[in-house]
């Protein structure tokens, strides 16, 4: 048996190529040129090299598999499709229903935004219909405009499979656009607890008010404004 967790033979990735839309043809930039490794288990191996010899292209192509293998692999393992034809099936069902081109499923996860790999996780939690989800700051890094797409995809599915989720955020609008009920954790305790919309009409803690006041509203101070008008008129 084989001691290798990988073995990897002939690895070429070049960049550029094809026409620019208006004219000139882009010339491809070869970035790494037959490259081969393999890393025994249990072995540390290093990837060495100046900036721009192509190791952080080395590490993803490594880790390469292309969204379709990342979204029916989970659904083969968990034995949640009869066969690959009905795992396809279930893949292109999904993706419609999420806005995903199907060209998708052939590219890498660095080739795609980080809302498309946001929405393509969901997409892979829905496949699983899972009874439970554990979330850990899923959006947290995504755009607010990405983020409500996400939220409400999530919102969406777990009224459709009955999902029971476990929603972790260090953002309270972000809780209170999905949680039916929410605890609030200070320092290890929970210092409120009670349902979303009530905890935010009424706070009791002040805690919980001091987080509600740090969300930033979209609000106009009419002052600030007549301040600014201003300035800019003297200037
Ligand atoms: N997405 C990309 N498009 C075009 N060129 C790229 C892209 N990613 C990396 N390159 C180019 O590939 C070469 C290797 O980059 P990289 O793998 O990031 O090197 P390293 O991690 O060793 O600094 C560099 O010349 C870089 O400009
Ligand atoms: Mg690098």
């Amino acid at each position: 048996m084989s001691q290798d967790i990988l073995v990897a033979g002939n690895i070429e990735v070049a960049f550029g190529g094809g026409r620019r839309l208006f004219g000139s043809a882009r010339p491809e930039v070869k970035v790494l040129r037959g490259v081969s490794v393999r890393i025994g288990r249990g072995e540390t191996v290093g990837i060495v090299g100046e900036s721009g010899s192509g190791k952080t292209t080395l590490g993803r192509a490594l880790l390469r598999h292309t969204i379709r293998r990342i979204v029916t692999e989970p659904m083969r393992f968990h034995g949640v499709a009869k066969d690959s034809a009905d795992a396809e099936t279930r893949v292109l069902e999904i993706f419609e229903r999420f806005s995903l081109a199907v060209a998708c499923l052939d590219r890498y996860p660095h080739e795609l935004s980080g809302g498309q790999r946001q929405r393509i996780g969901i997409a892979r939690v829905a496949l699983l219909a899972p009874d439970f989800v554990l979330a850990d700051e899923i959006v947290s890094g995504l755009d607010v405009s990405t983020q409500a797409q996400a939220l409400n995809l999530l919102k969406g599915l777990s009224r459709d499979l009955g999902l029971s989720m476990a929603f972790i955020s260090h953002d309270l609008s972000v809780i209170r656009a999905v949680c039916d009920r929410v605890y609030v954790l200070n320092a290890g305790e929970v210092v409120e607890e009670g349902a979303c919309e009530a905890l935010f009409a009424n706070p009791r803690h002040p805690y919980t008010r001091a987080l509600i006041d740090a969300i930033p509203l979209p609000r106009v101070d009419p002052n600030w404004l007549g301040r600014a008008a201003a300035t800019e008129i003297l200037a």
